[in-house]
């Protein structure tokens, strides 16, 4: 039995439903409502307020035991809309630049196959999960028993990219994605007139060393061997040439993978920050939030949806990458929990691409149907019927 492709016409017309109403992480108000609503016609089990605005839906069939779990996002990013297409956003200053309304999609496309296909034994559990980008939506759903309530044997989920080559599947047995920390640095000096920096205590000079010193962590710190990033993302202080301010605040941005690096890059940055400030008279007071954990991807689930991808797709459409990305992704909480994998699906359409976070970028519909497809597909042979 083949699976049938979906309607593609029905599929891009509530992509770009979705695309209109983009919803910052947790206020997904609208997009909750409008997805659980298809979800309950298509008869499933709709459970709601997990993660505050996520969706859970689940459908059984047969008396089999086994139980799957998959992902979309459907949140969307503070950023103003310049592809100056037609569905553009309706909310001024927020946009689905990073393609969650076409993983939204793609999953209400599967769901809509399943059900009428009926062509499984056991229980699937589709999740909609708000806040990617930057509560944690998959933690937060987690922290309401999202396991404990609809539990999974394998949870899969996956990501649209531009940079790869359309239709092709990317995969990785083990770490794919950093694990991302956030430290904010508040460097309190002595203000003063500008005119007697003798008199104060200059957190502008003391804060310019931090941000140089730190650069010696990645570099001489942390082996070559173990991929780790630190970037300064924004530094802020002072308002005037003939005043010296009292504070100067950084906001750094810690990528890494093994948990001993990330320790080592938390502990080094809390020494030189509180060592140069004290160097030249000012104090550091720092934050350091731990976010997302690494994405850690399961053998076992990897090795299926290799397997299974190279006959939906063709061998020469699925590849596994021989190193993994320094982006973040919370569905990185989930396989702390339970066995499963994410991989990326290569989504270019030509030179004119934009990349994902980008004011132009736009979600390539041609890919919804395929990915609908596939994860029928997955659902079908995963919790194949007698
Ligand atoms: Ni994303």
């Amino acid at each position: 039995m083949t699976t049938p492709r979906n309607d593609t016409e029905e599929l891009v017309q509530i992509r770009r439903e979705l695309h209109e109403h983009p919803e910052l992480g947790l206020e997904e108000v609208w997009t909750s409502d409008y997805v659980a609503e298809k979800l309950t016609a298509l008869g499933y089990e709709v459970t709601r307020g997990l993660g505050k605005t996520g969706v859970v839906a689940t459908l059984k069939s047969g008396n089999g035991g086994k139980s799957i779990g998959i992902r979309a996002d459907f949140d969307a990013l503070p950023i103003h809309e310049e592809t100056g297409k037609p569905y553009a956003s309706k909310i001024p200053g927020n946009m689905h630049a990073c393609g969650h309304d076409g993983h939204t999609t793609m999953l209400l496309g599967a769901a809509r196959s399943i059900a009428e296909r009926r062509n499984f034994d056991g229980t699937v559990h589709l999740i909609f999960q708000p806040a990617e980008e930057n509560f944690g939506g998959a933690r937060l759903m987690m922290e309401d028993g999202l396991f404990e309530r609809f539990p999974c044997d394998a949870v899969f989920g996956l990501h649209n990219e531009p940079l790869l080559p359309f239709g092709q599947f990317a995969l990785r047995d083990g770490p794919i994605m950093a694990a991302v920390d956030e430290a904010r640095i508040v460097v309190r000096g002595v203000g003063g007139h500008g005119a007697h920096p003798e008199d104060t205590v200059d957190p502008v000079v003391a804060a310019s060393s931090i941000v140089l010193a730190l650069q010696s962590i990645v570099s001489r710190n942390i082996s070559a061997q173990d991929p780790s990033v630190i970037t300064i993302g924004a530094i802020h202080g002072g308002s005037a040439s003939n005043v010296i301010p009292e504070t100067v605040e950084l906001t750094i941005g810690i990528r890494s993978f093994d948990p001993d690096i990330r320790d080592q890059l938390e502990q080094r940055i809390r020494e030189v920050a509180e060592f140069q400030a004290k160097s030249y008279g000012a104090v550091a007071e720092i934050e350091y939030e731990r976010s997302y954990p690494p994405t850690v991807n399961h053998t076992a689930e990897t090795d299926y949806v290799r397997k299974l991808a190279t006959g939906f797709a063709g061998a020469e459409n699925v590849v596994d990458l021989d190193r993994p990305f320094m982006g973040s992704e919370d569905f990185s909480y989930f396989l702390e929990k339970v066995p499963g994998t994410y991989f990326f699906l290569g989504a270019r359409s030509g030179p004119e691409d934009k990349a994902l976070h980008h004011p132009g970028y736009d979600f390539n519909d041609d890919l919804l149907p395929i990915g609908a497809a596939f994860w029928t597909e997955l659902v079908e042979s995963y919790l194949p019927a007698n």
